[in-house]
């Protein structure tokens, strides 16, 4: 038996006619760059208006190529328009479509303009216009979350590290450290936009064009800031594709962080908040249970985001300049990151919205495990003028006191604390509730209501111009 042979019978199931059929089914990529049809039209239609004005063609055949691509705009918008794998791409579909409807006058389209170029240029519209997109949700979850911590400025829970409660801090606090994490993303999605805010368009193949093209024209009327300086990088660059899928997995992960915590506090074990029921789901064989299935996709979903900047990194590492057709696959990176980010970014806005806080599960938990061991030590510091290791020291033997008895350090009977220092007066009960501790953690940033109602309103000032 052949090779040939055994590869028809390999692959004659699916392929049918052989060959061509594989090499259509490995080429063709309209099946997910169609969503680039409404840049591509924009695109051409930048480009023929600039052709009509710099007198390269004529204003007649510009006007026929402006109605016959409003036309291909409007039947791909009605579901009228056939694609065809055979086609390759949007590009070509388009153009082909266009050669139907107004005849020769679409063969001039392509003046001085290869695919190379278009393709650089149609997505770079789209992901931009997805960039503003992304802003707009995350500008949503920071005030989402604006709103909780306001309400909850003072509300008492603990603080962790190590997953371990370790100071009392307030649920408002907690609130705005993911305001900053969230308004560094996007502050990233700005600096991507500034930066991918140039124009491939005009490059052509790679090299430029002979014709007397006006790249400052298309780059202005797409909306770019000025055209790339350099046109094989203008067609090889992937960076914007790269930068976009950088900001999506960061972002993404901040959301899984957030995901994870909704995940621990929602445990009957924490009840420290209860999702909405739209934002939860029941089991089929347990009847009391309510899981975070919302959160759980939140969290799982990053490493579709993650995978996909892995994914595209890993592409364009051996790509020598100029074009190769590899670059086709940044596509459905892009875009799959994109709609899932969207969609987690909806979904977490709805769960911070919507969660009930039950401030007294929190208030409760962040008094156990010796929360305010700390403030112990820094009051006998600044009461008594102890060195900060001796007054550590002191705490240890209170903390073991109080576990001895069973009871919070709040609640240890004076004379039980003078036995293990002689000079500790009863004004230290005003700084071993958690409340009072709360309170005094007044530096810049720390998580005393007073400092954090200063954050918010920090926020508040600078969110309506990021
Ligand atoms: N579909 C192609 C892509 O997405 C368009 C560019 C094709 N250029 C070429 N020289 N074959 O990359």
């Amino acid at each position: 038996m052949s090779d040939k042979k055994a590869s028809n019978q390999m692959w004659g199931g699916r392929f049918a006619s052989g060959p061509a059929a594989i090499m259509e089914a490995i080429n063709a990529s309209i099946s997910f760059d169609r969503k680039l049809y409404a840049q591509d039209i924009r695109g051409s239609i930048a480009h023929s208006e600039m052709l009509a004005q710099t007198g390269i063609i004529s204003t007649a055949d510009q006007e026929k190529i402006a109605h016959g691509l409003n036309t291909i705009l409007a039947e791909i918008e009605a579901g009228t328009f056939e694609f065809s794998t055979r086609l390759e791409d949007i590009h070509m579909n388009v153009e082909a479509r266009l050669a139907e409807l107004i005849g020769p006058a679409a063969g001039r389209l392509h003046t001085a303009r290869s695919r190379n170029d278009q393709v650089a240029v149609d997505l770079r519209l789209w992901v931009k216009d997805e960039c503003f997109r992304v802003a707009e949700a995350l500008k949503g979850l920071i005030t989402a979350f604006l709103e909780r911590a306001e309400e909850h400025a003072a509300t008492v829970m603990p603080g962790f590290t190590h997953m371990q409660a370790a100071q009392p801090v307030t649920f408002g606090h907690h609130c705005m450290a993911y305001v900053e994490m969230f308004s560094r993303d996007l502050s990233r999605v700005r600096d991507a936009i500034e930066r991918m805010d140039e124009s491939p368009l005009g490059a052509a193949a790679l090299a430029g064009t002979s014709f007397p093209i006006d790249r400052h024209q298309t780059a202005k009327a797409l909306g770019f800031r000025e055209p790339m300086r350099n046109s094989l990088d203008s067609v090889s660059d992937r960076d914007f594709a790269l930068e976009f899928l950088g900001l999506a997995a960061i972002c993404a992960t901040h959301l899984s962080r957030l995901a994870e915590e909704i995940i621990i506090w929602s445990t009957p074990q924490f009840g420290f908040v209860r999702l909405s029921d739209s934002f939860s789901t029941g089991s089929s064989i347990m009847p009391q249970k309510k899981n975070p299935d919302a959160a759980e996709l939140v969290r799982g979903k990053t490493g579709r985001v993650t995978g996909h900047l892995v994914g595209l990194l890993t592409v364009m590492k051996g790509m020598p300049l100029t074009y190769g057709k590899d670059m086709q696959e940044d596509k459905e990176s892009v875009f799959d990151a994109a709609e899932t980010l969207d969609l987690m970014l909806a979904a977490m806005t709805g769960m911070v919205r919507d969660m009930t806080v039950n401030a007294a599960a929190m208030k409760k938990a962040s008094g156990a495990g010796y929360s305010t061991a700390t403030d112990l030590a820094d009051w006998l510091v600044r009461a008594l003028g102890l060195p900060f290791r001796e007054a550590h020291h002191v705490t240890g033997r209170a903390v073991a006191l109080a576990e001895e008895k069973k009871i919070g350090l709040d609640r240890l009977p004076l004379e039980g604390l003078q036995s293990i220092h002689p000079g500790i007066t009863a004004d230290v009960f005003s700084v071993l509730a958690v409340q009072n501790s709360v309170k005094s953690r007044t530096s810049f940033g720390g998580t005393a209501p007073s400092e954090v109602r200063k954050q918010i309103r920090y926020w508040k000032k600078h969110i309506a111009k990021a």
